[in-house]
């Protein structure tokens, strides 16, 4: 840990949310995921998303991730640049894995670039191991990049 340990208040939230999400998605990657996009998103099967807040009930992060047909799936976490390396993407991902296992999933997957270290860290302290790769997944600033795919197994 190189920021103060902290314990978010996580919050469940909908496609009433949509906007939020869309808002701190944008603060934490390059590519937008526009209002109705999220809605879309959280409007779909098995779809669930959480908000992390910090001290004054600011959003410091979030997670959207979906559960169905014993499979579950993170489709996107992000923390704050101000908020990050003090556990808040940690306590996102956990609860996640937490509703999928109640949904009875019994593994957990998702993509991410091959270029984010970061996050590629952070799925592998979680347990996570890569089962795949795709070619030229995400559009890049250089061309196209690969994406990893990862998986957990949940215990049921
Ligand atoms: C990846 C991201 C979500 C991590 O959020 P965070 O709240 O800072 O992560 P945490 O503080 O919970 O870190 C948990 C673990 O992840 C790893 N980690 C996080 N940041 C790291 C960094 N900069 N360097 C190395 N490892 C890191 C570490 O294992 C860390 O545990 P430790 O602090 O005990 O060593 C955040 O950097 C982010 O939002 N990045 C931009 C969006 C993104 O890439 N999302 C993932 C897309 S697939």
């Amino acid at each position: 840990m190189t920021g103060p340990i902290v314990q978010p208040r996580l919050h469940s939230v909908g496609d009433t949310h949509a906007e939020l999400l869309s808002a701190l998605h944008a603060r934490c990657f390059d590519d937008i995921w526009s209002t109705a996009t999220m809605r879309d998103l959280l409007q779909s099967p098995g779809a669930y998303a959480m908000v992390a807040t910090v001290v004054h009930d600011q959003p410091a992060g979030f997670v959207l991730a979906r559960a169905i047909a014993g499979e579950g799936e993170i489709l996107s976490v992000g923390c704050l640049p101000k908020h990050r390396r003090c556990g808040i993407a940690r306590w996102l991902m956990s609860a996640a894995l937490g509703i999928a296992g109640d949904r009875h999933a019994k593994a957990m997957f998702l993509e991410v670039a091959e270029r984010n270290i970061v996050a590629q860290a952070l799925y592998v302290s979680m347990g996570f191991a890569i089962v795949g790769r795709r070619q030229n997944y995400y559009p890049g600033q250089n061309g196209r990049e690969a994406a990893l795919v990862m998986k957990r197994a949940l215990t049921v």
